[in-house]
């Protein structure tokens, strides 16, 4: 069993510890809070013994291997220092990191420490349904491009709406919020997953008050082909996704909360592919990072990570290059980059 330490204490953690017991590879026995309080409120009733209200302490004298950090995003970056220096294994909440400065100041620290592994957690393309959707892309003969909406309203938007200061962390530059980094993540890891990266990017965004991105439109560029996302967190769609072939297409129900795939194929027949989904669509990337935290050397589980890892570094630059293209920069850009 891998002893579990945690950061963030919000409802994604209640969550990842429903999923990590359904998975059974996994036990809670640290929560680090920024109050002592709040650690024992949320631990203890999964289990944990050990609470941390400082973050180095969590570090040297908490019990576990496997951390997983669920804090807002501009906060990650020196928490995964630290656990990385604490050779940890490490379950990074998406969007991972805020810029590549971060991502290679990362990736230098992890080869000084080569005990420590670090996985971001794209919870959607783990699942058996988005493999049986790549599986079946192979197939198609003709690529010519795809549509891709993750665009849900958040009820912490009512906040924006409402002027209630302080806003909520995903909707400020401060904490490397807005729908992009939010949930256009998801639509970007799936493209890089599925087409590689893109040749080329654009971003067209409609900012909300607070100073990030509440909605826009994603144009993701490919030899043949383009990609474009619809991403936001100020308006619910009801779009599917889509990858389009020549006379067949691929439909995904949802792109990041997939629980069914169909293949359409030349004669409009619907085929739905025939992977099982778990409700709770963190298990399958619990199972997987598990795999490879139990038998960190193994060459196979070894050959999984550096794919992960790449993905995830692709798919940092191609946010960042988003940002770019629409101006969109974080006070998190400037500390960081020299
Ligand atoms: N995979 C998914 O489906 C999914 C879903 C939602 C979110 N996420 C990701 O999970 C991460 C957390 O998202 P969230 O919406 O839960 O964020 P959040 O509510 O803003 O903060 C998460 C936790 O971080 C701590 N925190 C809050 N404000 C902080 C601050 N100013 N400085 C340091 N720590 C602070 C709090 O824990 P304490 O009070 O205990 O310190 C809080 O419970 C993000 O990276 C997000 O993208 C992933």
């Amino acid at each position: 069993m891998l002893k579990l330490g945690i950061i963030g204490t919000n409802i994604i953690t209640d969550q990842m510890l429903d999923a990590a017991k359904t998975s059974g590879h996994y036990e809670l026995t640290a929560v680090y809070s920024r109050t002592e309080e709040r650690a024992k409120e949320f631990g203890e009733p999964y289990g944990a013994t050990q609470f941390f209200d400082n973050l180095e302490r969590f570090f040297d004298e908490g019990d576990f291997d496997v951390v997983y950090i669920a804090s807002p995003n501009s906060t990650h970056y020196l928490q995964v220092r630290l656990a990385i220096e604490n050779d940890k294994f490490i379950i990074l909440e998406k969007p991972a990191l805020v810029n590549p400065e971060e991502f290679s100041q990362i990736e230098s620290l992890l080869q000084a420490h080569p005990k420590a592994r670090l996985v971001e957690a794209a919870r959607h393309i783990h699942t058996g349904l988005f493999h049986e959707g790549q599986k079946q892309l192979a197939k198609m003969d003709h690529v010519q491009g795809a549509n891709f909406t993750v665009r849900k309203y958040s009820s912490r938007y009512d906040k924006v709406l409402a002027g209630e200061k302080p806003y909520p962390n995903i909707f400020t530059p401060e904490f490397a919020g807005g729908a992009l980094q939010d949930l256009g993540v998801y639509g970007v890891y799936a493209s890089v997953t599925l087409f590689g990266a893109p040749n080329s990017v654009v971003y067209f965004p409609t900012m909300v008050a607070s100073g990030v991105d509440g909605l826009g439109t994603a144009l993701l560029t490919y030899d043949n082909f383009t990609v474009t996302l619809n991403i936001g967190k100020t308006a619910n769609s009801h779009l599917v996704s889509e990858v389009y072939g020549l006379r067949d297409t691929l439909v995904f129900d949802s792109i990041f909360d997939t629980k069914q795939v169909t293949y359409f194929d030349e004669k409009q027949t619907a085929h739905d592919l025939p992977a099982k989904y778990y409700e709770n669509s963190m298990v399958d990337e619990l199972n997987d990072f598990a795999a490879l935290f139990e038998n960190p050397d193994d060459e196979a589980q070894l050959a999984r990570y550096k794919e992960w890892f790449d993905l995830a570094r692709t798919v940092n630059g191609v946010m960042f290059n988003l940002r770019e293209s629409a101006d969109l920069m974080f006070p998190a850009d400037s500390n960081r980059i020299q």
